[in-house]
């Protein structure tokens, strides 16, 4: 489509909103004037979507339809303002429209939107309203102050980060107490860390590499979710598809609920009859996945990937299979995020947490038989030569922490780091760009080799947080 058509749509879908609901305001919802201004926002909307949902946001004193901000215009002028009116009653301040609408899902939405103006708390109503609109979503109006740009960045990743972890111990525990869970919610959450993983990728990535959490398992389905949506990010899926490869990474590791605590935490060597257990934890995670409310789209993209994220891209792996078939992309890209992330965590099995770099090395020899190639070229490309988190010991002597790997994109070997200690053995904490030269032009560092950073017991945390 035109950019001047698009344009000229977005505003015809504001216009046509604000008719819709004043005209509800009026008559009676079964009326035919209502029928008819349902139909026009009908219209615009399924010529604007597309593959992606329709997002119209109100920003301040403006609507934005996908980010591109309506114009203002004199035709327009009372119905944009009713409107904006109506949003803010409401505390409303996005409306997702996804996928081809019917005329039952537009009817319900404008049915929500005239209760919930009456309520005392109108988007708490909206949103229990719309609950069962499976193409429509709404969010709450964000206050300006709230915007990025006034709050630490560092703190809203930190609150995103840690809402998924919330996120998935919920799904955890509905699902053992055999409650249903709604997809729903999850993508909205999901939703979230999409934006900023687009946005923030390598501040998000940071806080996987993070590994003192108390709660392994939820702190590891989430960074294999935020290692996901980044890689996928990266091979060009749209929002909607990421915010669906999140969720089915998040629940990757579903079926551990059933694996006994005892055999998951034990401090020795898995036994045979052990493994035996823990191999059948992808069917049982489909399974589950199986029982939850609603069966959709991502719920089976869900069923799939929990199911095949042991298997190899040879197909070799677990559960055993009797036929080949071809692996999903999904699972392609949450097999490398979760075999990353295992490797470097020291909670998996028991074993000691493989450095970051290391475990790079580990998963190349992987790629054409274990893991699909191409995406894991893409993934190296992501985490860089040196990895979060890496130890590394510069040609100065000095001992340094990588923590912008991707800083320096055409020299992936040259990232930022932290020098910890200066080549006098002092304890310092300055921050150093590798791309640094002296005056005859010469690199001021290189990197001399790396180190385990677990054998200098460094916490990470206190430098990306
Ligand atoms: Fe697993
Ligand atoms: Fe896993």
């Amino acid at each position: 489509m035109q950019p001047v058509d698009r344009e000229r749509k977005a505003k015809d879908l504001v216009n046509s909103l604000a008719v819709m609901i004043k005209t509800a305001q009026i008559h009676n919802l079964n009326n035919v004037s209502v029928t008819n201004s349902i139909r026009r926002v009908l219209d615009i909307l399924n010529s604007l979507v597309s593959e992606d949902a329709v997002t119209l946001d109100l920003v301040g004193e403006f609507f934005h339809v996908d980010g591109g901000r309506v114009r203002y215009s004199m035709e327009y002028i009372f119905n944009y303002d009713f409107l904006i009116r109506e949003f803010k009653k409401r505390h409303l301040g996005t409306i997702v429209f996804e996928e081809v609408l019917g005329e039952d899902d537009l009817r319900a939405l404008l049915t929500a939107l005239t209760q919930s103006g009456f309520s005392e708390k109108p988007f708490e109503a909206l949103l229990e309203a719309i609950e069962n609109i499976e193409n429509i979503d709404v969010r709450p109006l964000k206050k300006i102050k709230d915007d990025a740009v006034e709050l630490d960045r560092k703190k809203i990743i930190k609150k995103t980060y840690f809402n998924v972890v919330s996120l998935t111990k919920s799904i955890s525990s509905k699902i053992s107490a055999g409650e249903k869970v709604s997809i729903k919610k999850a993508k909205r959450i999901m939703g979230t860390i999409v934006n900023q993983i687009i946005e923030e990728e390598s501040m998000l990535i940071g806080m996987t590499s993070i590994k003192d959490y108390d709660e392994y398992t939820y702190n590891h389905s989430v960074n294999v979710s935020v290692l996901a949506i980044a890689l996928g990010h990266r091979l060009g899926l749209s929002k909607k598809v990421l915010t669906e490869l999140g969720l089915c990474a998040l629940l990757h590791d579903l079926g551990k609920i059933d694996v006994p605590k005892d055999i998951l935490n034990k401090p020795v060597e898995f036994s045979e009859e052990d493994w035996k257990i823990i191999m059948r934890h992808p069917a049982w995670g489909a399974h589950a996945i199986f029982k939850m409310k609603g069966v959709d789209r991502t719920s089976i993209s869900a069923f799939v990937t929990s199911f095949e994220h042991h298997l190899n891209y040879d197909l070799s792996g677990y559960p055993k299979l009797r036929k080949k078939f071809a692996l999903s992309l999904f699972s392609r890209i949450i097999a490398i995020a979760d075999q990353y992330d295992a490797m470097t965590s020291s909670r998996v099995y028991s074993r000691i947490p493989v450095p970051p770099d290391k475990a790079l090395s580990i998963i190349v020899d992987r790629g054409g038989t274990q893991l699909d190639p191409q995406i894991l070229k893409t993934f190296i490309n992501m985490v860089g030569v040196y990895p979060l988190g890496s130890l590394v010991m510069l040609d100065t002597n000095e001992l340094a922490i990588v923590f912008d790997s991707n800083a320096n994109p055409d020299f992936s070997n040259r990232p930022r780091v932290f020098v910890l200690i200066n080549s006098k053995g002092e304890k310092t904490r300055q921050m150093v760009d590798l791309m640094e030269r002296d005056q005859e032009g010469n690199f001021k560092r290189n990197i001399a080799k790396t180190l385990d950073p677990n054998r200098y017991k460094i916490n990470l945390a206190e430098y990306l947080l």
